[in-house]
């Protein structure tokens, strides 16, 4: 970036550390990335894979789990490619969670909802990439934790840890690559929000960028702050996977193309161009014009 625009510095001057976060992710989470990596990032690679992953979630359903890293890293695991991984998400629960977790869970509900669902498909292609045979476990056990409001549920009162346990959790080990990306230091693991002036990311670093769901809860001046570091940390080949919803976003200025999150001007004041991946019109490719 040549110089500073006027509207990020004043972004800069309105920057206030958001509060409000929305933790909801699922097992199908990570598709568009893995898809992305294999067709634009992999074949260009040159050395080790470095991916950012902004916000990783830690909820399906009832049970607090991280997944979408692990996804991720399976799926390279699988492919045997050398990764480090940085993850940035302003919840502390999402890094905890992240820093500790052992075994990964997910609703046995989930992988018979719909003809078109490939879940049960991603599972066990995630236990092929790993190495491993998984389990489906009808009693509690160390890792799998259920939200506290499920035990207060007015709606739904049939819906309890042990319906959820009747009918059956998918357990797998996290990815070995993953735990020793953390020993080793090939992931790193950042409590802070995206937007925060102060995060230092490594400048023209990473080859590949997610942010999913993520900046429609932004404000304004965080979505452009979290647009310029992650525009800053990717390097020249790098691509970026970005999604808003339009329907989130409350402010005007931002939102006359792309999504809710920036305009044609500003994405191209920070050296990005963005292509619309597939029938969303929420879902955006962004890389640096060579
Ligand atoms: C709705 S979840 C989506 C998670 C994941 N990307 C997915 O698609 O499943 C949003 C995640 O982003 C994190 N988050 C929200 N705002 C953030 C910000 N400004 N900076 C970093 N992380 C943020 C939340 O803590 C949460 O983990």
């Amino acid at each position: 970036m040549a110089e500073t625009p006027v509207w990020l510095e004043e972004a800069e001057s309105l920057y206030q550390t958001q509060e409000y976060v929305v933790n909801v992710t699922s097992f199908a989470r990570g598709n568009v990335e893995i898809e992305v990596l294999d067709r634009e990032v992999i074949p260009n690679l040159d050395g080790r894979l470095k991916i950012l992953l902004v916000g990783a979630g830690i909820g399906q359903d009832d049970i607090l789990c991280c997944l979408m890293p692990y996804r991720i890293a399976a799926h390279l695991e699988g492919k045997g490619i050398d990764y480090e991984m940085t993850i940035v998400d302003l919840n502390p629960k999402v890094i905890e969670d992240l820093r500790t977790r052992e075994e990964l869970f997910v609703a046995g509900w989930h992988f018979g909802l719909t003809e078109e669902d490939n879940l049960l498909e991603e599972w066990n292609k995630y236990l092929a990439d790993t190495g491993q045979t998984g389990e489906i476990i009808h009693e509690r056990r160390e890792g799998l934790v259920f939200l506290d409001y499920i035990e207060e549920r007015v709606y739904e009162p049939h819906i309890t840890p042990e319906s959820y346990l009747e009918e059956g959790v998918f357990c797998a080990r996290v990815p070995a690559s993953f735990t020793r990306g953390l020993e080793e230091g090939r992931v790193t693991l950042i409590h802070s929000d995206i937007a925060d002036p102060g995060l230092e990311l490594p400048e023209d670093y990473f080859d590949f960028t997610s942010c999913y769901e993520v900046l429609y809860q932004c404000s304004q001046s965080g979505q452009m702050l979290a647009m310029m570091a992650m525009a800053l940390s990717l390097n020249e080949r790098g691509v970026a996977v970005v999604s808003d919803r339009k329907s989130f976003s409350a402010f005007e200025r931002l939102m006359q193309q792309n999504g809710g999150w920036c305009g044609e001007v500003e994405l191209v004041q920070l050296g990005l161009s963005a292509n619309q991946i597939g029938e969303r019109d929420s879902l955006f490719l962004l890389r640096k014009p060579s």
